[in-house]
């Protein structure tokens, strides 16, 4: 079962997402001290971490006690424009007092791409406990979803090694120039709250086959359901116009 609200405009859907990822903070770290989120790649969510760097949401989140982690990276130089942790430390964690240590960037510049994912996953266990074979549970994933369907970096091509046991896996998407380094479906699937996020009218068809999960084979976006959590579409008005 999933939830889906939407905002007017693209503005809206950031200050309703930024105020969605407050909340979840906030739950997190009352009921169990912390709160472990997954940041979403590409352009969509920019607007909400910025907001979430800005007056109420840094105050109202004691980013002492946030990990911050990737659902995908490119694999580029962390300075490189398209590198999702450069975004994500330009729009949001530059500018919030999360501890250095508690943003865990997957090194995507690096040539052992399969090592850095199994580290990865050695990350995410210590930091959440649990195993391959009982993934952690992350308190938030955000994702953002492709016009082709993919999220985070499991494209169509990529669905096999998706599926795990891995947490993460390198990836080699047909449609793309870069290796990518991915959260795998039993990573985001053990999650506690997932919620996509999406905007724009190019979205609304992939964004209408996913919620109603009627498309055989599913988009890999359709792949991702809580087994124990909840599931969220963040969307515009114009992604949401044929739902
Ligand atoms: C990435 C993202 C990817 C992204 C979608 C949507 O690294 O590109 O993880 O899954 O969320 O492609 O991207 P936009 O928000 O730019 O439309």
């Amino acid at each position: 079962m999933s939830d889906v609200v939407v905002h007017a405009d693209a503005d809206a859907l950031a200050l309703g997402t930024a105020r969605f990822v407050s909340e979840h903070a906030r739950a997190a770290i009352s009921a169990r001290g912390r709160f472990a989120i997954a940041l979403a790649g590409g352009s969509t969510p920019k607007g909400a971490y910025r907001l979430l760097a800005g007056h109420p949401f840094r105050e109202e989140i004691d980013w002492r006690k946030v990990d911050v982690f990737f659902g995908d990276e490119r694999c580029v130089p962390p300075d490189h424009p398209d590198s999702n942790w450069k975004m994500a430390q330009e729009t949001l964690l530059s500018k919030v007092s999360i501890p250095s240590a508690q943003v865990h960037r997957l090194a995507g510049e690096r040539d052992d791409l399969g090592v850095v994912a199994r580290e990865a996953a050695a990350t995410i266990v210590s930091v959440l406990g649990g195993s391959e074979s009982a993934p952690p549970r992350l308190d938030l994933v955000l994702l953002g979803i492709g016009d082709d369907g993919h999220t985070a970096s499991i494209f169509p091509d990529c669905v096999p090694i998706a599926r795990g046991p891995a947490l993460f896996a390198r990836v080699k998407p047909a449609s793309k120039a870069e290796w990518r380094l991915t959260m795998t479906l039993p990573l985001l699937n053990a999650a506690r709250a997932v919620a996509f996020v999406a905007a724009g009218a190019g979205k609304r068809a992939v964004v209408r086959s996913i919620v109603k999960n009627d498309r055989d084979p599913p988009f890999p976006a359709a792949l991702v359901h809580p087994a124990d959590g909840t599931l969220t579409f963040l969307l515009d008005r114009a992604a949401a116009a044929d739902l």
